[in-house]
């Protein structure tokens, strides 16, 4: 009796209870209920979905994500039919894209609908990272939100210039050779990495195949990312246009209907603008060099990137050494990863902050200039343009930021969303509207 007593208090001592059988819960009745109770995937839907509260002054720039996974889907589909009929070899590739072109029931649509998502992807891609910029959604809490963002944005570049030498004309070929040569830059490994990218002693078959198949694994990987960065925002939450966190229910809307019907609302204006440019101007943000066969024994008069990567071309030639050029190219870039920590603001929004709205605003001016450049010959005027642009770039962040930051009065602040809301129909607060504050 004292033995088994004993045995019970050791057992409570060092055992806790468990519960692996967790069914049960579910908000849903009936079969739904029974299936929810068992894989909760009705309910998770129900509460990051339906009932998820949103800040209710969310403007149209906030529809900027769904407009991107939209985007994201459509290249997939569109994708996966391409890849039924392309072929990734160095005789066939050219071909077959004019087949896809030709002879393919509905092929030229497929394809046109391919590259215009790409270029619509990034003009997406860039007002949601300005919007993000422009009401400092990087800061505090958001920080992963912002750094998975820019991860995508890697891969999101590395899947475009991979896609971009599938069709193997000039620019795809000449296009792959300038961009895999960068990596000869790297001291003493640098030529081995090259020939162990290309799969041969130049851009050719070899690389075309493994190419074909990065450009589908990284389109994926992006989906992924996709994933991680909006399971973080449902614990984080939207910022809004006044940068303040909501407090109560006067603060929020309930994400279905009001988000989702507004975020309907933009994606079919998006999708005006887009079907606009895919039956009336198809290529127009391509190259015509690239409708000519791929030909190692000559070389395209000027080798341009797409248009996405311009300002990036023009920070890597901004730069005279080849080494120095990629490192200011990616850093351009992974810079960004940084602001949350270099910009020490603690308002959020640019709303309250004069200075640093004119320096985002000068950012923006400076990221069309880079594109500019980027896409003119380097020569000239064009080289001091480029370095111009180039040293603004890094200096908004290394030292306009922390600057302003540590420097400027904010202006006067309500306490809420609802108060900032009332606030601007006073007129007290300036700001563009752009549909918020429904
Ligand atoms: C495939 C690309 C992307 C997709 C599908 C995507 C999707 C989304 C979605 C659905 C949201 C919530 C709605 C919204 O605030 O617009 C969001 C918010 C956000 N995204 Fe992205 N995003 C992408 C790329 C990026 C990139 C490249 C960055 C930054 C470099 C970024 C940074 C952010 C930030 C900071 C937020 C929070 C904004 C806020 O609450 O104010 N995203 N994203």
């Amino acid at each position: 009796m004292e033995e088994s007593k004993n045995k019970n208090e050791e057992i409570k001592q060092d055992y806790q209870p468990v519960h692996t059988n967790k069914v049960g819960g579910s908000p849903f009745t009936g079969v739904l209920g029974w299936l929810d109770n068992r894989l909760p995937i009705f309910r998770m839907f129900k509460y990051e979905y339906l009932d998820f509260q949103v800040p209710k002054n969310l403007n149209y720039l906030w529809s900027l994500g769904g407009i991107l996974m939209l985007c994201l889907i459509m290249l997939i589909v569109t994708g996966l039919a391409l890849g039924m009929h392309y072929k990734p070899s160095a005789t066939e590739a050219f071909d077959s894209v004019e087949k896809i072109m030709r002879d393919v029931s509905g092929g030229w649509l497929l394809r046109y609908m391919h590259i215009n998502f790409a270029s619509f992807f990034f003009i997406a891609v860039y007002i949601h990272i300005f919007r993000s910029l422009y009401y400092g959604s990087y800061k505090e809490p958001r920080e992963v939100m912002w750094i998975i963002g820019i991860i995508i944005f890697f891969l999101m570049m590395a899947t475009a210039f991979l896609g971009y030498t599938l069709p193997w004309g000039q620019m795809s070929y000449w296009g792959a050779t300038v961009i895999t040569n960068l990596f000869s830059a790297i001291p003493l490994v640098g030529e081995t990495i090259v020939v162990w990218l290309w799969g041969d002693y130049s851009v050719g078959d070899s690389t075309l195949n493994r190419f074909y198949v990065l450009h589908w694994l990284i389109a994926f990987g992006i989906l992924g990312m996709v994933i991680f960065h909006v399971i973080a925002l449902h614990i984080v939450g939207s910022n809004n246009p006044s940068g303040i966190e909501p407090k109560d229910t006067r603060d929020t809307v309930s994400f279905a209907p009001y988000t989702t019907s507004k975020d309907l609302v933009a994606m079919l204006m998006f999708i005006l603008v887009f079907v606009v440019m895919l039956f009336y101007a198809p290529n127009y943000l391509g190259h015509p060099d690239n409708y000519i066969p791929a030909d190692p024994l000559v070389t395209p008069a000027h080798i341009v990137p797409e248009w996405y990567f311009l300002p990036f071309y023009a920070i890597l030639r901004a730069v005279p050494d080849k080494l120095l050029g990629v490192i200011a190219m990616v850093a351009s870039i992974g810079i960004l990863a940084l602001l949350p920590w270099l910009d020490r603001s603690k308002v959020r929004s640019s709303v309250f902050r004069p200075v640093w709205k004119q320096c985002v605003f000068l950012f923006v001016f400076d990221f069309f200039l880079l594109m500019y450049v980027g896409g003119m010959p380097a020569e000239g005027a064009y080289i001091l343009l480029g370095r111009v642009g180039t040293i603004y770039w890094f200096a908004f962040f290394l030292i306009i930021a922390p600057l302003v930051s540590l420097t400027e009065k904010p202006l006067p602040m309500p306490d809420s969303i609802h108060e900032f809301e009332e606030w601007k129909k006073q007129g007290k607060i300036k700001t563009f509207t752009f549909g918020s504050g429904k």
